[in-house]
């Protein structure tokens, strides 16, 4: 990192001393947060991490972190009595919802689903909606903020005088009606929304380019044209932004927004359809116990991180017809070939996997190219490339994007893809103290 970071900053007001800056990263799979005390300055942005049992149980292939997954666990009297990934009240040893707690994800898509992506709505417990889903969790997350951030006294300032200010990620692709949406909601689950400045929306893609400025400010110059690419759970949103002046970093967007359903999520819904395809060909009575939710599991924590690694899968136990295949162990005693069970695992190819993964592949470096020509066309250069999102975990798609923009001669900027969008929130909540 660059010794040269945020060398500007202008005095600080007293009225503005007590300002905590809190940003969250409200994603449609994960959701983070993190804040900063003004009087620090913003050098200081802290990541909160003690989420309520976040990750007690690691899972595999999750490395223990900072981000909770943005789910929900109903009981029957509809409430939200769990959240996040590990409740034990909700969930059973062995990971699944307990009987009488209906799990509900991907309610935070839905608010405003892209038009031409096919993501089905999830099933929700009767009487709630997707707002009221939203607003109980919105309401958990706020409260758990709260009794994570210092109070007045370790902070040596007058309670009186401290002041909570919000900043939360959107979508650059939500519209004027889903941001007043979401402010409606903000205001049920009991955030004081009083003013634009007390609760602000700020998209992931411009958060990530204040981290990355932050974190190494030779990144880019007054004049560049920086592509950044938000690979989500399940938007992929890119644009292009001409960076018009540094300290402060001020920011002009100059393509329309690529956009597409095109996250991990989209991949591991075709994986789903290939493993409930093959669970029709076992033709039993009964649905066999747990294959689906093992095969989704294993394709989550397994798959997503490895697949594209050289040494993944690693050889086969079974025989030389299944060299270069994937596992997912059902633990089924019987064999059905037919269903391509044998030896107690679920069988796939390299080809059944890639035919999962490379649609969304091909969108992804569609989506660079429509940036690089709207570039193109304004005569102008594409310098290089902010990387952000967790579906680049994967190796396969990160691997991909990258040739593709080094086909085009466009420079990455590297940086955490996991944590940038949430610190990068804070630093845009930090603007205007200083201004
Ligand atoms: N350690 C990991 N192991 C497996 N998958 C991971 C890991 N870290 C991130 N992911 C993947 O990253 C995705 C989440 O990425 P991210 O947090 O950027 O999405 P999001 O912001 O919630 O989604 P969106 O941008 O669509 O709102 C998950 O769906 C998961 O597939
Ligand atoms: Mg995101």
């Amino acid at each position: 990192m660059s010794n040269q970071k945020v060398d500007y900053q202008p005095p600080i007001t007293e009225r503005n001393r007590s300002q905590i800056i809190i940003g969250i990263d409200f994603g449609a799979t994960f959701t983070a947060a993190a804040y900063a005390v003004a009087s620090d300055g913003m050098r200081k942005v802290k990541v909160l991490s003690q989420w309520p049992k976040s990750f007690a149980r690691p899972i595999k292939g999750f490395p223990k972190q900072p981000k909770i997954e943005t789910v929900g666990y109903y009981n029957q009297y509809l409430n939200m009595v769990g959240w996040s990934e590990s409740e034990d009240e909700v969930i059973s040893y062995a990971g699944y919802p307990r009987p009488g707690i209906q799990k509900i994800e991907e309610f935070r898509y839905h608010i405003a689903p892209l038009k031409d992506a096919n993501l089905e709505s999830p099933p929700l417990p009767p009487g709630k909606t997707i707002e009221g889903v939203m607003v109980d969790f919105l309401s958990h997350v706020r409260q758990s903020i709260l009794s994570q951030l210092p109070d007045a006294s370790d902070l040596s300032l007058d309670a009186s005088h401290i002041s909570h200010r919000y900043f939360i990620t959107i979508p650059a692709s939500w519209d004027e009606d889903a941001r007043s949406k979401l402010r409606s909601m903000a205001i049920e689950a009991g955030f004081r929304v009083r003013s634009e400045t007390d609760f602000a929306l700020v998209t992931g893609t411009e958060a990530a380019l204040f981290q990355a400025d932050f974190d190494d400010s030779s990144s880019f110059q007054v004049g560049d044209n920086i592509l950044v690419a938000d690979c989500g759970g399940h938007l992929v949103e890119m644009v292009t932004y001409e960076v018009k002046s540094k300290n402060p970093l001020r920011l002009a967007k100059c393509t329309g927004l690529s956009v597409e359903a095109a996250g991990a999520s989209a991949i591991s819904s075709c994986f789903h359809n290939i493993v409930r395809e093959k669970i029709k060909k076992m033709k039993l009575v009964n649905r066999p116990p747990r294959v689906y939710a093992k095969c989704r599991d294993f394709f989550r924590s397994e798959v997503i991180p490895q697949f594209g690694n050289p040494d993944y899968p690693p050889p086969a136990f079974l025989d030389l017809k299944r060299a270069g295949d994937f596992w997912c162990d059902v633990g089924i005693e019987l064999e059905f070939p037919e269903a391509d069970i044998e030896e107690g695992c679920m069988w796939f190819t390299k080809e059944e996997m890639l035919s999962c993964f490379d649609p969304s592949v091909n969108q992804i470096l569609g989506m660079i190219e429509e940036q690089f020509c709207a570039i193109k066309l304004q005569q102008k250069t594409l310098k290089s490339c902010l990387l952000v999102g967790g579906s680049l975990v994967n190796p396969y798609i990160s691997s991909r994007v990258n040739s593709c923009l080094s086909l085009h001669e466009i420079k990455v900027i590297q940086s955490d893809t996991n944590l940038t969008c949430v610190k990068g929130t804070v630093l845009a909540g930090m603007r205007d103290v200083y201004d």
